[in-house]
């Protein structure tokens, strides 16, 4: 039974998970916890790098600790112990990659750098339905917004993405417009719950093609953005904070379910599965699974719980490279705050890739 260490700091969430592959062929959480920092970041409107490495460093070795002792496991006993190495705010990253080298070096076990989106995309093997490969993954986070097709040897093409913000992002950054405070995403959908989505009509974001027209599965969140601050500037006090919040998340899910539809219909995919942070929106998981059966494509969408940034993610992606035969990468490899998808294989190489 394969089991992994993992660890992940690459932004504001502290975490350690242990994962194993159980006889029956499921993935399976022995233990997971995180740490959150939001509260503090909360009081700047955002992240502060600088504050999340100095929590990330007091609370990680408590979350090993408890991840043990809760698993009952050894560290001499997991077969290889995993951090995220990428992409993220570099000093944050460090925490989880130094601490992970250093307990790989004194207890003699492989160490696997993992890629922050591998984990996201590893996500739904943790969910009780398990995708079955050709399909196609809406990518939904603070940090990215990506159509990516996964092919039944596991080669990933990416069709779709953002040109400018992420989705995540543009629910934090409307957020902070109507006075909601950090993270977005949990507040606005909260807002939202009493407010009408069609209240105000809001642009959908597209991106033109040189030829004319405009690229069928690419988003653009920025104008959106724009269009929001000069709805809120037209109210008249006080502000429909739920009518604007519910017509933000509205277009947004919108845009976010037809293309990817869209996409996969186009792409002749008949699975679509949904991971990141904003994948926990309740009204993106009601609206794509009523809108995919009613165009006979299967969904799979990652647990709630793993949805936002965690270890377990990164267990599993840990795991499933263990699986496919990585035996460890470089105890040299450093940490890269851009480093993108198609290149993850390279933290395999036995030269650190950074
Ligand atoms: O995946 P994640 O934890 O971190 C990144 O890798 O970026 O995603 C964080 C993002 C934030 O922008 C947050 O506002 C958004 O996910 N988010 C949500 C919800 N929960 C978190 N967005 C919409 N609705 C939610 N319920
Ligand atoms: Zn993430």
């Amino acid at each position: 039974m394969p089991s992994v260490l993992a660890l992940e700091t690459s932004c504001d969430e502290s975490a350690a998970a242990l994962v194993c592959r159980r006889a029956d062929g499921r993935l399976e959480v022995q233990s997971a916890r995180i740490a959150s920092q939001v509260e503090e970041h909360a009081r700047w409107g955002g992240v502060v790098p600088e504050i999340a490495s100095r929590r990330h460093v007091e609370a990680l070795p408590d979350l090993i600790d408890q991840v043990l002792s809760e698993s009952r496991a050894m560290l001499e006993e997991v077969d290889a112990i995993a951090a995220t190495v990428a992409p993220g705010l570099a000093g944050a990253l460090m925490v989880a990659s130094v601490t992970g080298r250093t307990l790989s070096a004194l207890h003699d076990r492989p160490f696997l750098a993992v890629h922050h989106l591998e984990g996201h995309l590893a996500s739904v093997h943790l969910a009780e339905h398990r995708p079955q490969p050709p399909y196609l993954v809406l990518l939904v986070s603070g940090g990215h917004t990506e159509l990516i097709r996964v092919a039944v040897d596991g080669a990933m093409k990416r069709l779709g993405r953002s040109h400018d913000d992420a989705a995540g992002e543009a629910f934090d950054k409307v957020a902070r417009l109507l006075g909601l405070g950090y993270p977005g995403g949990p507040a606005i959908q909260a807002a939202a719950e009493s407010g009408d989505g069609r209240r105000f009509k809001l642009p959908k974001g597209r991106i033109s093609l040189p030829e004319g027209g405009f690229h069928p599965y690419d988003f653009s969140f920025s104008g959106l953005k724009t269009a929001m601050l000069r709805t809120v500037e037209a109210q008249s006090n006080p502000l429909p904070t739920a009518d604007l919040a519910a017509s933000f998340e509205q277009v947004v899910v919108d845009v976010l379910v037809d293309r990817s539809l869209r996409c996969a219909m186009d792409h002749g995919l008949e699975e679509l599965v949904m991971v990141g942070g904003v994948a926990a929106n309740c009204r993106l998981r009601c609206t794509l699974q009523k809108r995919s059966d009613a165009m006979g494509v299967r969904v799979s969408v990652a647990p709630l719980a793993y949805c936002t940034d965690n270890a377990a993610m990164i267990g599993a992606a840990a795991l499933l490279r263990w699986e496919s035969g990585a035996r460890g990468c470089s105890w040299r490899t450093g940490v890269s705050a851009r480093w993108s998808l198609a290149q993850a294989d390279r933290l395999y190489n036995e030269q650190p890739a950074f």
